[in-house]
């Protein structure tokens, strides 16, 4: 039994707060697609309110180190990739120093001259893990400089295609930036009851059309799945991947929905990642990864439609900002929220399993979810 005080305080971390909660931290996050990511130039960006900056040495591999430099903060993003007696580094524009792109270690600075007594050992600047996984670049943002990932970046089964050795080829992809807290986008992309009102369209769907519809979830490793439906044969579905279609959808922490369509010849994945730029701006990308001849056609057909999709979700994300701004209490009703108290239950797990440097506990249990959309 709860006494009243730890009920309240249940009750107050229920509570769904307008400004969006804390950003989690010793976590992958998918930086950019790796087709983004062009060699031979440094590229500005900022994560979780850390402004970074990132390349590739000349065999390709990423990196990413603070975009500040210890100096005088200059950004180093605005300086260039040189060659420091075989190793590569970022030189700063305002004095020449130079650090090197693997460790952010200080590798040279013009201004000593012989015998003036200075440990350049001393001297760094954070750098960032990094992964070019499945034609991505992700970012492992840690609590600490110091902080490592504990393994790799996740994997869905569907970005191994072909052969099932292979890495993912990203097929096709598109961006929008959000302009809210990442919290408030990963509950959009979730929240099922939306579909029928923001994204209506006269060859989609429209919002007069609503079926009652039931779905069966399970816990994942780091998240929640929403089991494979009963295989379907849509014509569509057909001809563009081939028989016996099955669909699952997973979540997982901190921002991924991965939707995969599965067949006896094809499969395709499309996966939702959301990267929080700073607490008022996060970016979506729209992933898409697939192995049937048949959808390099269809991209043609796609790319309006998935334009269109993400507008309409970044107009409401701002509509919603205009309400948000006051700090309005917020509501959450059975079934069609329960996918974002999950979410944030998993965010309050990770950050507790952090903090008391134990495994993740996923708190989700398997459940039936109804809803109208
Ligand atoms: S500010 Fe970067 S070298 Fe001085
Ligand atoms: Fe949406």
């Amino acid at each position: 039994m709860m006494d009243d005080a730890s009920a309240r305080a249940a009750a107050r971390e229920e509570r769904f707060s307008a400004a969006g909660g804390e950003l989690l931290r010793d976590i992958w996050y998918v930086a950019m697609t790796a087709g983004e990511l062009k060699p031979g130039k440094l590229h500005k960006k900022m994560f979780l309110n850390e402004p970074v900056v990132m390349g590739r040495e000349p065999d390709g591999t990423p990196f990413a180190l603070r975009d500040i430099c210890p100096h005088r903060a200059v950004p180093l993003s605005a300086g260039q990739i040189l060659d420091t007696g075989g190793v590569q580094t970022v030189e700063c524009p305002y004095h020449g120093w130079r650090f090197r792109t693997g460790d952010g270690g200080c590798a040279h600075i013009p201004s000593l001259v012989e015998g003036q007594p200075f440990d350049l050992s001393r001297i760094n600047v954070r750098a960032y893990a990094v992964v070019e996984q499945d034609d991505l670049i992700w970012i492992h943002m840690g609590s600490t400089p110091e902080a490592r990932p504990d393994g790799p970046p996740p994997r869905f089964e569907r970005m191994v295609l072909e052969d099932g050795a292979s890495e993912g080829e990203v097929k096709y992809f598109e961006r929008a930036e959000l302009a809210c807290h990442m919290d408030h986008a990963v509950i959009g992309l979730l929240d099922p009851a939306h579909t029928p009102f923001v994204h209506k369209s006269p060859l989609w769907r429209s919002s007069k059309t609503l079926k009652e519809k039931e779905k069966h979830y399970a816990p994942s490793e780091m998240g929640f799945t929403m089991l494979p439906h009963e295989p379907v044969n849509s014509p569509l579905y057909n001809w563009l991947l081939g028989r016996n279609v099955i669909v699952d959808i997973q979540f997982l922490l901190p921002s991924l929905r991965a939707e995969s369509i599965c067949t006896d010849r094809h499969s395709f994945l499309g996966l939702a990642a959301i990267t929080p730029i700073r607490d008022d701006l996060c970016e979506i990308r729209e992933i898409m990864y697939w192995n049937s001849p048949r959808l390099n056609l269809a991209k043609l057909i796609a790319r309006p439609f998935t334009k269109t999709f993400l507008n309409q979700d970044a107009r409401i994300m701002k509509l919603q900002g205009e309400g948000l701004a006051y700090d309005p209490p917020l509501m959450q009703i059975p079934d069609a929220d329960t996918l974002m108290v999950w979410y944030r239950r998993l965010k309050r797990e990770w950050i507790k399993s952090r903090a008391e440097g134990r495994a993740f506990d996923n708190p989700i249990k398997p459940a039936t979810l109804r809803w109208r959309t």
